[in-house]
């Protein structure tokens, strides 16, 4: 299974539930352009309307994407007052059209430290989607994977849980992605091979795809090669595989 062509005729029998997506690279594609990081940002955002369709088509039920991480504060003030903006903008700009098309919106992150304006459009977006289910979306805004883990121990601790009464289960009920199921597949584009503390606790067990395309060029296709990739796995769980029980 070599090409992209090739991958495009594969039949897809074992469609992850699940799929995360660590959005890279958007700065060397504005970059290898001579335009500013920003533009970048803003192709990748361009992006999402085609991925959510695809995601869809293929029978993803649950997306969550990595929006702006809590270590992405470190960055220039121009680049992150550019991504607030960018989040603004696509909630006023294409909210009605994801509603329409039974897209459900869900933050997951801190919403300490976003501005008031920031705040509102999120909870607005998660108000006037929360009827669809065709297909959820979680925007990972302000989200560290640690600080996640860490907020999930003090409500727990401030719930006055005994120490009996924690458990994994339970752990996971207090975090961002309470009552989700776990990503079965974590893809990153723009060819580092890591987490970057993106959903750390959640992806225990996930699929990682991994490539080089940058994030505004990851289109239709590419989604589905992973989804390829995917399905030729063999997902055991800690468990052994059929074949050698
Ligand atoms: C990483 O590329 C990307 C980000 C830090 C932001 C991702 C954000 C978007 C695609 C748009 C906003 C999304 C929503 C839902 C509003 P990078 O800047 O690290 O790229 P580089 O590795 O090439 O420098």
């Amino acid at each position: 299974m070599n090409s992209a062509k090739d991958e495009a005729t594969v039949p897809l029998k074992k469609v992850p539930q699940h799929v995360g997506i660590i959005m890279d690279g958007n700065g060397r594609w504005a970059q290898a352009r001579g335009l500013p990081r920003t533009a970048g940002h803003r192709a990748g955002t361009e992006n999402l309307r085609e991925i959510f369709q695809a995601a869809v088509d293929f029978g993803i039920e649950i997306l969550t994407l990595y929006a702006f991480s809590t270590e992405n504060w470190s960055r220039p003030r121009a680049e992150i007052r550019a991504l607030m903006r960018l989040l603004n903008r696509v909630i006023d700009d294409e909210l009605d059209e994801f509603v329409e098309r039974g897209v459900r919106i869900c933050h997951v992150g801190l919403l300490d430290g976003l501005s008031p304006i920031v705040v509102q459009k999120i909870q607005h977006a998660e108000e006037a989607s929360k009827e669809n289910e065709r297909l959820i979306v979680n925007v990972a805004f302000n989200y560290g994977g640690r600080a996640e883990i860490v907020e999930a121990a003090k409500r727990m601790i401030a719930d006055g849980l005994s120490v009996d009464e924690v458990d994994e289960e339970r752990f996971g009920e207090y975090l961002f992605t309470a009552g989700l199921p776990d990503p079965d597949l974590i893809i990153r584009t723009g060819g580092d091979m890591r987490l970057s503390n993106f959903l750390i606790w959640q992806a225990a067990y996930a699929e990682l795809y991994f490539t080089p395309t940058l994030w505004p060029d990851f289109h239709r296709q590419d989604l589905r090669q992973a989804l390829v990739s995917y399905q030729q796995r063999d997902r055991r769980f800690g468990g052994l595989d059929s074949d050698s029980q």
